[in-house]
């Protein structure tokens, strides 16, 4: 968080506030127990599972997995950052936060110039919006927009508006309001002409569709023409003061909330498709516009969530970005999925053809793990009838494979591979295990190997393996005493927890209480920077006994977590004596299974 608001304030604030209250404004509660419940506003249901513990100032849903405390209650509901959140919650109880605005960052108040362009962006678009939705000049692109399929509720929604196809109706409209005309064609609002030095509209005759920055302030429009050779399709604003294209996703600032609740952003490369989507109920769309994926989009989304759908067109351009986002999405430690097309359409065609259901069915909803994207992706220009071709392709997806971190993994892509060709396993594996070794040096000096995660989160909680349910318990206990914290930490003897999120959660609580802060779940969870990790403690408070426990209790958990840990070491040694056998190492092979042997007993 790169906005800071004093630590007593924000202690004020959350001591003064009652969760109880500010859920009561969006949700219906009745007292059942010490605990309250009602619908959860993060998921469609018909029974109650979302709850709120006054105890513990926390609320989570046992149906979606929705859980904080007040403020990311807030964040989630409303997709306000923390330090809207926490400005609403103060104004509750009169504690007054300054929000300082600024579009780079730093805490400079906002230039003058810069002022005055976003002013005019702001009030051009309303003025398109009319336009286009009011007046006869608009009508004959009303009609072209609704004879797409879009409806006036998202024309309302997108404040997609017109521009007159005069040459200088805009640049009367700004004069007459006062603006500086240089400072306008800095905005890129509008040109200048060589010829006489004169200003013109950039935008002519367009159908306007405003550009939001990660504020929601209109910082640059994109028009379409409605002619279909009027070159180019989509005129875009010029970079700006204000407006950086490659650090900007269309509909990023609408789509927040969505993109937090799902825990999951949906990838577009048009502005129709994320309209289109829209009105197929799929809010947690966004675009970049017209150019390809970069590392600060990236960032935007990974402040939100971790899991990206990419939902590209469906011809060989489209196929050939997908590829190239996922893995620079994937280098970002994103777990991604592709959503694949039929028939060459994109996603808004898909919409108007099929309709809301089958797109989220039978597009998001089937949409692809990377690797079965890449099973297909690799076919593209290849015949497979043709020898070279068929061998290009079993190696290009043995080099794939490689790439794979889960050995369950790489064993059902490899049987994939001999049934679909008919090629023997023990071949395969061998070849398998010739790239390994001359990737593996490659690999060793990249970054770790990112794991496949199912893009829904389900709550994982009845079927836990035992050793995670120990370490779930051990966390419970270590957020309601810090003395048993250090306790356990010692016990754990330099040894991590199993899962990374646990062992993510118990370094940030360490922190939190090396910071002097006293045990309380509530505000430890608005201490987590990470939505996943808030997710998980609030499950584990929610399901968290009151009862105390024994020393005796608590050092069984630790075994378990460290017996677990042994276990894994054995199953990699299994796997190295086998090798060590297949190469005919029998000595190795010996030496291994005396290692085998000594950790079994020390279980
Ligand atoms: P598309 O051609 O797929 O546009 O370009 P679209 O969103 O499907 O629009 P419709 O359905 O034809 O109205 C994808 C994106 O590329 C950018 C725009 O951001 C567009 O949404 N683009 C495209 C441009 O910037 N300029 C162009 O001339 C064309
Ligand atoms: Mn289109």
């Amino acid at each position: 968080m790169s906005e800071r608001i004093p630590e007593e304030k924000l202690n004020k604030i959350l001591t003064s506030t009652d969760i109880v209250d500010v859920v009561s404004d969006y949700v219906q509660l009745k007292k059942q127990g010490r605990n309250y419940f009602g619908l959860c506003p993060f998921h469609g249901e018909n029974t109650p599972s979302f709850s709120v513990s006054p105890d513990k100032q926390i609320f989570h849903c046992f149906g979606c997995g929705a859980g904080g405390n007040a403020f990311t209650f807030l964040m989630d509901v409303d997709g306000l950052t923390f330090l809207e959140a926490a400005q609403k919650l103060g104004a509750k109880i009169g504690e007054e936060i300054s929000i300082q605005t600024s579009s780079t960052g730093n805490s400079l108040p906002p230039q003058e110039d810069e002022k005055q362009m976003l002013e005019a962006h702001e009030l051009l678009s309303k003025f398109y919006h009319h336009l286009l939705l009011n007046t006869k000049e608009g009508q004959e692109a009303l009609e072209y927009l609704l004879s797409r399929g879009f409806t006036t509720e998202s024309i309302t929604k997108f404040q997609i508006g017109w521009s007159l196809p005069s040459w200088d109706f805009t640049v009367k409209f700004l004069q007459k309001r006062g603006y500086s005309l240089e400072i306008m064609e800095q905005a890129g609002l509008l040109v200048r002409r060589e010829r006489d030095d004169s200003f013109l509209d950039r935008f002519r005759g367009r159908i306007m569709f405003p550009i939001t920055n990660t504020k929601g302030n209109t910082v640059a429009f994109s028009g379409r023409s409605i002619g279909s050779n009027e070159e180019p399709k989509y005129l875009n604003s010029p970079e700006t003061k204000i407006f950086n294209k490659s650090s900007i996703l269309y509909h990023y600032h609408e789509a927040r909330g969505s993109i937090r609740r799902k825990q999951q952003a949906v990838l577009f490369e048009g502005f129709a498709d994320v309209i289109s989507a829209s009105e197929a109920e799929v809010e947690n769309g966004v675009a970049t516009m017209g150019t390809s994926l970069t590392e600060q989009q990236i960032g935007l989304l990974k402040r939100l969530t971790d899991s990206v759908v990419i939902c590209y067109d469906g011809d060989a351009a489209g196929i050939q970005a997908a590829f190239r986002a996922g893995n620079l999405l994937v280098n970002h430690q994103m777990n991604i999925r592709i959503a694949t097309i039929p028939e060459q359409l994109d996603p808004d065609d898909y919409i108007s053809k099929y309709g809301a259901e089958r797109f989220q069915n039978d597009v998001i909803g089937a949409s692809l793990t990377f690797m079965a994207f890449k099973l297909r992706y690799y076919k593209l220009n290849k015949n497979l009838n043709d020898e070279g071709d068929r061998l290009n392709y079993i190696e290009d997806i043995l080099k794939e494979i490689t790439q794979l971190s889960k050995a369950v993994e790489k064993d059902y892509y490899l049987r994939y591979l001999a049934e679909d060709f008919d090629l023997s396993l023990d071949a395969l594996q061998q070849q398998l295990f010739d790239l390994e070794g001359s990737t593996q040096k490659k690999a060793n000096s990249s970054k770790p190997v990112q794991t496949q995660r199912p893009v829904s989160k389900k709550v994982e909680t009845k079927l836990l393996p035992a050793y995670q349910t120990a370490e779930r318990r051990l966390i419970a206990y270590m957020l309601k005493d810090s003395n048993v914290a250090y306790k356990i930490q010692e016990w754990l003897a330099g040894k991590n927890l199993n899962i990374d999120e646990h062992q993510a959660i118990i370094t940030y609580l360490f922190g939190y209480y090396e910071e002097g802060l006293p045990p309380n779940a509530s505000a430890f969870i608005g201490y987590l920077p990470d939505e996943r990790l808030r997710r998980i403690v609030t499950e584990i408070e929610m399901m968290s006994l009151s009862e105390e426990s024994t020393e005796q209790e608590l050092l069984d958990y630790v075994k378990q977590v460290l017996k677990h840990q042994k276990m894994l070491k054995i199953k990699e040694k299994e796997t190295e004596r086998k090798e060590a056998e297949r190469h005919k190492d029998y000595r190795k092979e010996a030496q291994i299974a005396m290692e085998i042997v000594q950790l079994r007993k020390s279980l």
